[in-house]
């Protein structure tokens, strides 16, 4: 695998970590505000800094973290020109918690307050986004991780969350405002010129045979990233949060936007003398982050799974009810017309209104649930991917698991990558009783149509 140093605006960059740009500290009060970062790494050239919306004005907002069973308090300030809401992407929370205007909550108009409090019953690597124009606010930076301690956290040197990000700036490095641009919307979405991995703690060095935990989170509106660690030897731990039964040996890692993944590494010698986070794209490796290796310590005890967490899994299928999902639509995909809005429109008129793609022939929203089941239902949705493109297919509320061609159940998840063309089912206990959105998390194409929800009573 060659490995590179990529060039900004050839295409993308490592980062610099700048005091503005920060993972500062839980504070009660999140405002939602403008701010300028220095985004690009000085050996890139000189650039302006960028002017983002970030949580309390840098990008990611502050990272909140907790223990397993601390109850969130979180006052939300809105300082933006817009409207807006906070969804706390994976957390099993009350309904009214949940962030989505227009269906949870009211946005938050500019100037107001809006206060979150939940419990916290699940430990893991969690994320908050802005839930409101998000193509737009998550675009701009709208976004920061949740880590929720286990109360017998596995003993590591680092503890590190990764973010991974896909910027779309212009040549002064500014965030270009084109959002909504039909071509992506109708393709891949809003893709970026600018990736990067920016982590929480940046060690000098660390030892060989250190022990490190590293939070991976896509929070790209669009972007599927590969990325791998080299390095150190590993296993990935957790995936969407949830611990895995059996941790698993890692190779190159892709991340659908809003995936997340724990691995544990213990640091081995290599000839760049560095744990270095790489950049796939095709066959080439570029270089996002490293940290060098220096000086030895004893090797630790073979790497074990983590506590489970309360979420239920599933043991067998029998009374579920299955609800199949077809997803169409997109350049490429042959849709030909679909309801919107209780019309049913034929594509040029679809395109017309932003709304190119469609689950079951309905594209965005519909008055009447995808399905509306007790609290405790087994729902089963296999899913049809009839379009060109991929789709991280995300469900809010609570975890479900892949059934796989063997019966068997995949690791709880709350995003599934789906690739063109592809079947895939998912099945999930019904949780906490309301509104519950299940859409693409390309923010591109849940905004121009794939969405749908599923109402627990
Ligand atoms: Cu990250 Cu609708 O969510
Ligand atoms: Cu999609």
């Amino acid at each position: 695998m060659p490995l590179t140093r990529r060039q900004f605006l050839a295409s993308t960059a490592a980062l610099a970590l700048s005091p503005k740009t920060s993972f500062a500290a839980t504070s009660p009060v999140i405002e939602a505000t403008t701010g300028h970062v220095q985004l690009i790494d000085a050996e890139f050239g000189d650039y302006p800094q960028t002017e983002i919306w970030g949580y309390n004005g840098s990008v990611p907002g502050p990272l909140l973290r907790f223990k397993q069973g601390d109850t969130l308090k979180q006052e939300l300030l809105n300082s933006l020109p817009s409207p807006t809401a906070i969804h706390w992407h994976g957390i099993r929370l009350p309904n009214a918690m949940d962030g989505v205007p227009g269906m949870t909550q009211n946005a938050v108009p500019t100037g107001a307050r809006f206060h979150y409090e939940f419990p916290l019953k699940d430990a893991g690597t969690y994320w908050y986004h802005s839930h409101n124009q998000s193509t737009e606010q998550v675009a701009r930076g709208l976004y920061g991780v949740v880590v929720v301690d286990e109360n017998n956290a596995p003993d590591v040197d680092h503890d590190i969350v990764v973010v991974l990000d896909d910027w779309r700036l212009s040549d002064d490095a500014q965030v270009t405002d084109d959002f909504g641009a039909m071509h992506d919307w109708t393709h891949a979405g809003r893709l970026g010129n600018y990736i990067h991995a920016q982590l929480s703690e940046q060690p000098d060095s660390v030892p060989e045979n250190a022990r490190l935990r590293l939070r991976f989170v896509n929070v790209a509106t669009d972007r599927v990233i590969t990325v791998s660690v080299q390095g150190g030897d590993g296993k990935l731990i957790a995936r969407d949060g949830m611990p895995l039964e059996t941790p698993e040996p890692i190779d190159a890692m892709s991340f659908g936007p809003a995936e997340r993944a724990d691995i544990l590494i213990d640091t081995k010698a290599n000839e760049a003398n560095a744990v270095q986070i790489v950049l796939h794209e095709g066959d080439t490796g570029y270089l996002l982050k490293e940290i060098p290796i220096a000086g030895s310590q004893p090797a630790r005890e073979a790497i074990r799974p983590l506590p489970a967490n309360p979420m239920p899994r599933l043991t067998d299928l029998t009374d579920a009810l299955t609800v199949p999902l077809h997803m169409e639509g997109g350049a490429m995909g042959g849709l030909r017309e679909a309801t919107y809005e209780g019309e049913t429109l034929d594509m040029r008129s679809l395109v017309d209104k932003g709304q190119v793609w469609a689950f079951n022939g309905q594209a965005g929203l519909s008055e009447t649930p995808l399905v509306e089941v007790p609290q405790g239902q087994i729902v089963r949705i296999p899913m049809q991917n009839d379009t060109s493109f991929p789709h991280a297919m995300h469900l809010h509320g609570t975890h479900f698991q892949e059934v796989l061609p063997d019966g068997s159940f995949g690791p709880l998840k709350d995003t599934l990558l789906m690739l063109p063309r592809e079947s895939r089912e998912i099945a999930f206990i019904a949780g906490a009783p309301g509104k519950w959105l299940m859409h693409c998390h390309m923010l591109s194409h849940a905004a121009a149509g794939m969405r749908t929800w599923i109402k627990v009573v």
